[in-house]
């Protein structure tokens, strides 16, 4: 009921602002997207011997309740995961980069949300069969996940690994995004996801880096 309410409250909020109820307390963003490539950090095993990833998708730019950042929120906690556990590090891009303007972001996160769009990414993930787990990390974007990354969840086979999901948001939580990358991934044990508010990756890290820490510790990594 609490989530239901959470989201509720949070939908409010973020149609006004996504909707032009924000005024220019959010300048508009003169920075660029990261250039579209991926990137993968190599980094020692994990302690138990299994190898382990960290895919994210996240965006920089003017976003909501934060302003312009130069570091996904999403980003910063994949980074926390994979320092924690001794993972590599996988981040999605889009083909078309999504627009730097918080408006002109929703507005087309909308339209791709209803129309089930599959958006094309940059570059697979190398040899995604090597990983015995995969944290996949994402914005929620009203309510859902980004369309880009059911687009790459579809294009490889998590069949028998596990998948740990984690959230940065700005009220829902993790919303029924456990549900659509279970129905993505219908062959991987999905284990408890993690929600941060996206705010606090940008104002409190240190916090944020125990929450991590202790969902971490409670999962047994
Ligand atoms: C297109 C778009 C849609 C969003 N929809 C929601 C939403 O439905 N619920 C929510 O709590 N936050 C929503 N947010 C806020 C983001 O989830 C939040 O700011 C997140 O931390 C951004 O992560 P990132 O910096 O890694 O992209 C939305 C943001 C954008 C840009």
């Amino acid at each position: 009921m609490k989530k239901i309410f959470t989201l509720m409250i949070f939908a409010a909020t973020f149609m006004l602002t996504a909707c032009g109820g924000q005024s220019g307390d959010k300048p508009a963003s003169t920075e660029k997207p990261a250039s579209a490539e991926k990137t993968a950090v190599e980094q020692p095993t994990a302690p138990n011997g299994k190898k382990i990833l960290v895919v994210y998708f996240s965006r920089t730019g003017e976003e909501y309740n934060v302003g312009t950042i130069t570091k996904g929120n999403t980003a910063i906690v994949a980074e926390f995961i994979a320092q924690k556990v001794g993972a590599n590090t996988f981040e999605i891009k889009a083909e078309t980069p999504y627009p730097d303007g918080y408006e002109e972001c929703t507005a087309l996160a909308k339209r791709e949300l209803e129309s089930n769009a599959r958006p094309k990414f940059v570059a697979n993930v190398d040899n995604l069969a090597q990983y015995d787990t995969v944290f996949i990390g994402f914005p929620i974007w009203w309510g859902a996940v980004p369309r880009v990354l059911l687009t790459f969840l579809e294009a490889n086979d998590f069949s028998g690994k596990t998948i740990v999901p984690f959230c940065t948001h700005g009220g829902s939580g993790l919303a029924g995004t456990e549900r659509e990358i279970a129905e993505a991934c219908p062959n991987a044990k999905l284990l408890d996801g993690l929600a941060i508010v996206g705010k606090q990756c940008q104002d409190a890290p240190d916090a944020v880096r125990k929450d991590v820490d202790a969902w971490l510790t409670s999962l047994g990594y």
